[in-house]
């Protein structure tokens, strides 16, 4: 029990990191949640900082969650279930304790969970992300759709340990992409432009 609590307390700080915010005020002394969408994640990241910054947060935010789910194994603690871990590196994200607990939507953190756990259903979720951004070119929509797909895929490879992380993290990602929704509807969410 008490090894839950450690990693669980471990994987949550790890998931509280705002690397949007690190990245944005130690190199360009800029507070993203001031721009853009206001979002601490890649997606404002690129908005407001460009490619590189948005690229460094992006892989930062993924790391987060792979790192969460390796970490059981790493001190040998095989009864620890790393998906449960994984889940509060991706709380830790949506409610930084570093961050007055506002912090990204979910996405890129819960593909880091998936990439630990299933580079499978990594890649197949990647296709499904540049697919969607390709066709729709919103980022916000496409990471719904991808959430969804991730969902449905994991019938397909019959895995209930997955099927429920991804239940739960399209939940975190719906909830997290609530203002993006709105904005859709009302046709006032950024496009991007360069695919
Ligand atoms: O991963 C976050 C993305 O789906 C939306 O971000 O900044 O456009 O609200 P943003």
């Amino acid at each position: 029990m008490w090894q839950y609590v450690i990693f669980i307390l471990i994987a949550y700080l790890l998931g509280s990191i705002p690397s949007g915010l690190i990245v944005g005020k130690a190199f360009y002394n800029v507070d993203i949640r001031e721009h853009g969408s206001g979002n601490l994640g890649g997606t404002n990241t690129f908005r407001v900082l460009g490619k590189k910054a948005g690229m460094i947060v992006t892989i930062s935010d993924v790391l987060k969650g792979t790192i969460s789910v390796l970490l059981p194994m790493l001190f040998d603690q095989v009864t620890v279930n790393p998906l449960i871990i994984g889940v509060f590196a991706v709380i830790g994200h949506i409610f930084p304790l570093f961050a007055n607990f506002k912090g990204g939507k979910a996405v890129a953190t819960s593909g880091g969970l998936i990439l630990a756990l299933s580079p499978l259903l990594f890649f197949i979720i990647l296709a499904t992300f540049f697919l969607s951004l390709y066709i729709t070119k919103y980022v916000s929509l496409s990471s719904m759709v991808t959430g969804f797909i991730a969902m449905l895929t994991t019938f397909v490879l019959d895995d209930i340990g997955l099927m429920i992380l991804t239940a739960v993290l399209f939940i975190f990602i719906v909830y997290r992409h609530i203002p993006n929704i709105k904005r859709i509807k009302n046709k006032t969410e950024p496009k991007i432009t360069w695919i």
